[in-house]
């Protein structure tokens, strides 16, 4: 049997931004925009982000996860663009989608995220959009959380909250003899140094990781790459960020690439082996790196 592959991508902060209207410029948003145009455009492309994708889309994924900063300012002009693209993506059976702090950039429009990506983000068995979103895709279970909560300007902190991490701990507990290969869809990194960028409740996620394990978690939000492994009830679980999917490579952030997994048996365990492509500096997709993560 062919192996499943899930490719993962995320931030793809789609370019180009809408010009806000002057009411939607006031607060947190104005700040944003200035930054937009001063900074991010330069570096955030859609040129980028369609080589990319195509890229993705020939490797043709079993699977796909979009782990959040799917728009900018969440100005009301933004979400039908988001949309159209996440379906030039893929249809909502074959992509999952999880939030983050910028599709609930300010508290105006923190519900458009959910209504605009419902067929994304419902779980089997759940009539909307409530988190974890649960969904069984062959060999896998992909568990989606919500980090995405409207902070003060210069923060982009996220937050799962308590009634989040409880459901999330007796959902684990319940599929701790499940057959499948768990994945963990979140924007926030679990580990951060930095106070203005951290999931404000990580070691209250760890705790739960530690005690019902997953077997793999899959992050945005840093904008690199990164592997770190975290405690699990028996051994170590990988934990795996990717840079934005629309990103021209700038300071110490690289151009734009994604992951691909691919799942298979080997006896009673799984073997997951990583792909990474990206982007180089003529706008060409490559691999850049093959590693077995399990
Ligand atoms: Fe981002
Ligand atoms: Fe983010």
């Amino acid at each position: 049997m062919a192996a499943f592959t899930l490719a993962h991508l995320s931030d793809p902060h789609l370019p180009p931004l809408p010009v806000p209207q002057v009411s939607e410029l006031l607060g947190k948003r104005g700040l944003g925009y200035l930054n937009w145009t001063r900074n991010r455009r330069q570096y955030h492309r859609r040129d980028v982000l369609d080589v990319l994708v195509s890229d993705m889309q020939a490797q043709v994924p079993s699977h796909i996860a979009v782990t959040g900063d799917l728009v900018n300012l969440a100005l009301e002009a933004e979400f039908a663009p988001a949309l159209a693209w996440l379906r030039a993506v893929g249809p909502p059976d074959r992509v999952t989608a999880v939030p983050g702090n910028h599709d609930a950039y300010v508290r105006a429009t923190r519900h458009r995220f959910a209504e605009s990506f419902a067929d994304y983000l419902r779980g089997d068995d759940a009539s909307d959009a409530t988190f974890p979103l649960l969904r069984r895709r062959g060999p896998l279970l992909l568990i989606g959380l919500s980090t995405a909560v409207p902070t003060p300007a210069f923060m982009a902190t996220g937050t799962l909250g308590r009634a989040q991490l409880e459901a999330l701990g007796q959902t684990l507990s319940r599929l701790a003899h499940d057959d499948a290969f768990r994945v963990l869809l979140v924007h926030h990194p679990l580990r951060s140094a930095s106070m203005i960028k951290r999931l404000t409740d990580a070691p209250e996620l760890l705790a739960v990781l530690k005690r019902h394990g997953v077997d793999l978690v899959l992050h945005g939000h840093d904008h690199v790459h990164s592997t770190i492994w975290i405690d699990g009830p028996s051994g170590t679980i990988p934990v795996v960020g990717v840079p934005s999917a629309s990103a021209r490579a700038h300071g110490h952030y690289p151009a734009a690439a994604y992951n691909l997994f691919s799942l298979a048996r080997d006896g009673a365990a799984w073997r997951c082996q990583q792909m990474v492509r990206g982007i180089d500096e003529k706008l060409q997709a490559r691999e850049i790196r093959r590693t077995r993560l399990i």
